[in-house]
């Protein structure tokens, strides 16, 4: 009799990435998903920043984006239901959110609950929350003499950086960083980290 053996595979998901600045955790995503670490396909590129690095990064890789601002619409709504419509008609999975400046809709939120992630340069719930984006986050690290800061990946939910959090890697702060340098070495390990949670995703693990 022929003898089956269960291979464990995933066809990977549907990922639509949403960012606003220059993209570089976006890149990270297209590129391990072109090196086949994980199997989910970034489909579609939102970006409310029609001159951002992620819609460069997006063009040289030949992946759909859009501008979608509110600056386009005349309402909130008309601008939540072309976000909705884009997400259908790309039959997005997941929802990335990669430097995405902008808070999403409690109504897409609500569609898409539990299937959207935001990545947060800093170990939550700590520097996380209003105004703390950017160098802010890691000059508020260092005047408090952190030695360990890091980057957080979660849900996202209705509330600034509060969702449930998924993952975590540190980052040593080193006596000569500043602001700068932390942001540089946060970033690199984001790059790495983001790649890793979109895989337990994939692979149901999470
Ligand atoms: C990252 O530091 C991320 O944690 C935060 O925004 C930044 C985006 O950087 N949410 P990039 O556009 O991916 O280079």
């Amino acid at each position: 009799m022929l003898k089956i053996t269960k291979i464990p595979f995933t066809l990977g998901l549907n990922l639509c990435v949403f960012a606003s600045g220059s993209g570089s955790n976006l890149r990270a995503i297209i590129e391990a998903s072109l090196s086949g670490y994980i199997k989910s396909k970034v489909v579609l590129v939102v970006s409310n920043n029609s001159s951002s690095g992620a819609i460069e990064t997006a063009a040289k890789f030949n992946i759909p984006f859009i501008h979608l601002s509110q600056k386009l619409f005349d309402t909130e709504q008309e601008l939540t239901e072309n976000i909705l419509r884009i997400l259908v008609e790309y039959k997005a999975d997941l929802i990335v959110l990669a430097g995405y400046m902008k808070l999403l809709n409690p109504k897409v939120i609500k569609e898409f609950r539990g299937r959207i992630i935001n990545i947060h340069p800093a170990l939550l719930p700590a520097y996380g929350g209003k105004g703390m984006f950017g160098i802010n986050v890691h000059e508020a690290v260092i005047n408090a003499k952190e030695k360990v800061t890091g980057a957080t990946v979660h849900f996202v939910d209705e509330v600034y950086d509060s969702g449930e959090i998924i993952l975590q890697r540190e980052v040593k702060v080193s006596p000569g960083d500043d602001a700068a340098s932390l942001q540089e070495k946060v970033l690199k390990a984001e790059h790495e980290l983001y790649p890793e949670v979109i895989k337990l995703i994939e692979e149901k693990r999470i």
